[in-house]
C-alpha cells in the first residue's frame, strides 16, 4: 500500500503522521514544492516510528515520478484561510495549485483514489475530477467528517457525554450554506431532541457551520489542520481496509437530491471501490430547500473556478 500526501503544510503533515502511526500504509510519500519542508517533516516523522511501533516508511519529494503507483493520494496543498476571509477568497490561487499539482499526480498514479481536502472543498473536489478525467467514484472530498466532528464534540461538551457515542450527519457544501441535520443526530440512539433544548441544539449547529473560522480567529496565520487531517485519514482507511463506513463527503452529484453536475456534501458508503453508493435520504422539504440553495452556491462557484482554468 503506497500513498501520496501532495502538501507538507499542517494539514499534509498531520495526514501522513496519522497515516503512519496507525500502519496505514507500508510507504508514505509527501510532495511539496519546498523540497526541504517534505524531506525535513518526513525524516523527523520517519524518526518516530521506533517510538510508536510502526514500521511505515516516510518519504518527502518535490518529484511526483517517486510517487507513481500510488493507491490513494490525499490532495491538502493550497493557500489556507486568514482572519477575515471565506473559503471562496481561495478560489482563484487554489484552483491554479490544485490543477497542476492533481494533473502531475494522476500522470503517476492513474489509477490511485484521490482524496480532496484543499479549500474551497466542493469546488476543489469538481476540479480534481475535471483535470484528472478519473470516473467519479475515485474522486471525493473531505469536508462532512470534519464538520460533523465538530458538531459531535459541540454536543459531547453540552452534553457530558462520550464522544464515542454521538452520531451525526451533514449535507451540503462546506461553507456557510452547510446543512446539519439534528433530526439524525443521536447519541447512543438517543435522539439528541431528547438531551437538549432546540435552542441549545441551535446554538451548536451555528458554531458548527462557523468551526472554520473559530480556529482561523484563534490562529490568525492559518486555518485548523488537526481535525482536517484526522477526517481524511478515516477516509483513508474506509478505503484501505474496505470498511463500507458510511460518512458524509464530498461527491459529484448525477440527478441524486434532484441535483447535477455539482460535487457536494451526502452521505456516502466508502470502501475499496472509493464511493460505492450514494445514500439518499428523505428530506423535509425545508432540508431540501436548504441543500438545494448550497449545491446552487457552489455551482456558481464552480463555474467560476473552471472559467479560470480554461483562461490558464
Ligand atoms: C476548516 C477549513 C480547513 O473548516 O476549511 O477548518
Amino acid at each position: 500500500m503506497k500513498v501520496t500526501v501532495i502538501g507538507a503544510g499542517n494539514v499534509g503533515a498531520t495526514v501522513a503522521q496519522i497515516l503512519a502511526n496507525k500502519e496505514l500504509a507500508n510507504d508514505i510519500y509527501m510532495v511539496d514544492i519546498d523540497e526541504g519542508i517534505a524531506k525535513g517533516k518526513a525524516l523527523d516523522m520517519y524518526e518516530s516510528m521506533p517510538i510508536l511501533q510502526s514500521d511505515a516508511r516516510i518519504h518527502g519529494t518535490n518529484d511526483y515520478a517517486e510517487t507513481a503507483g500510488s493507491h490513494i493520494v490525499i490532495m491538502t496543498a493550497g493557500l489556507a484561510r486568514k482572519p477575515g476571509m471565506s473559503r471562496d477568497d481561495l478560489l482563484v490561487k487554489n484552483a491554479a495549485i490544485v490543477s497542476s499539482c492533481v494533473s502531475q499526480a494522476v500522470k503517476y498514479s492513474p489509477d490511485a483514489y484521490f482524496i480532496v481536502v484543499s479549500n474551497p472543498l466542493d469546488v476543489m473536489t469538481y476540479v480534481t475530477l475535471q483535470v484528472t478525467g478519473l470516473p467519479k467514484h475515485k474522486v471525493i472530498g473531505m469536508a462532512g467528517i470534519l464538520d460533523t466532528a465538530r458538531y459531535r464534540s459541540f454536543i459531547s461538551m453540552a452534553t457530558g457525554y462520550s464522544m464515542r457515542d454521538i452520531q451525526a450527519l451533514l449535507l451540503g457544501g462546506h461553507g456557510d450554506t452547510m446543512v446539519p441535520l439534528p433530526r439524525y443526530t443521536t447519541v447512543a440512539g438517543i435522539p439528541v431532541t431528547e438531551l437538549l433544548s432546540k435552542e441549545k441544539i441551535d446554538e451548536i449547529v451555528n458554531r458548527a457551520i462557523n468551526g472554520g473560522i473559530e480556529i482561523v480567529n484563534f490562529l490568525k496565520t492559518g486555518s485548523a489542520y488537526y481535525a482536517p487531517g484526522t477526517a481524511a485519514v478515516e477516509m483513508a482507511e474506509a478505503i484501505i481496509k474496505d470498511q463500507k463506513r458510511i460518512l458524509p463527503c464530498t461527491v459529484l452529484l448525477d440527478g441524486e437530491y434532484g441535483i447535477g453536475d455539482v460535487c457536494v456534501g451526502v452521505p456516502i458508503k466508502i470502501g475499496k471501490d472509493g464511493i460505492e453508493e450514494i445514500i439518499q435520504l428523505k428530506l423535509t422539504s425545508d432540508e431540501q430547500a436548504m441543500f438545494t440553495k448550497s449545491a446552487e452556491h457552489v455551482k456558481a462557484t464552480i463555474k467560476q473556478a473552471m472559467e479560470l482554468i480554461s483562461n490558464q
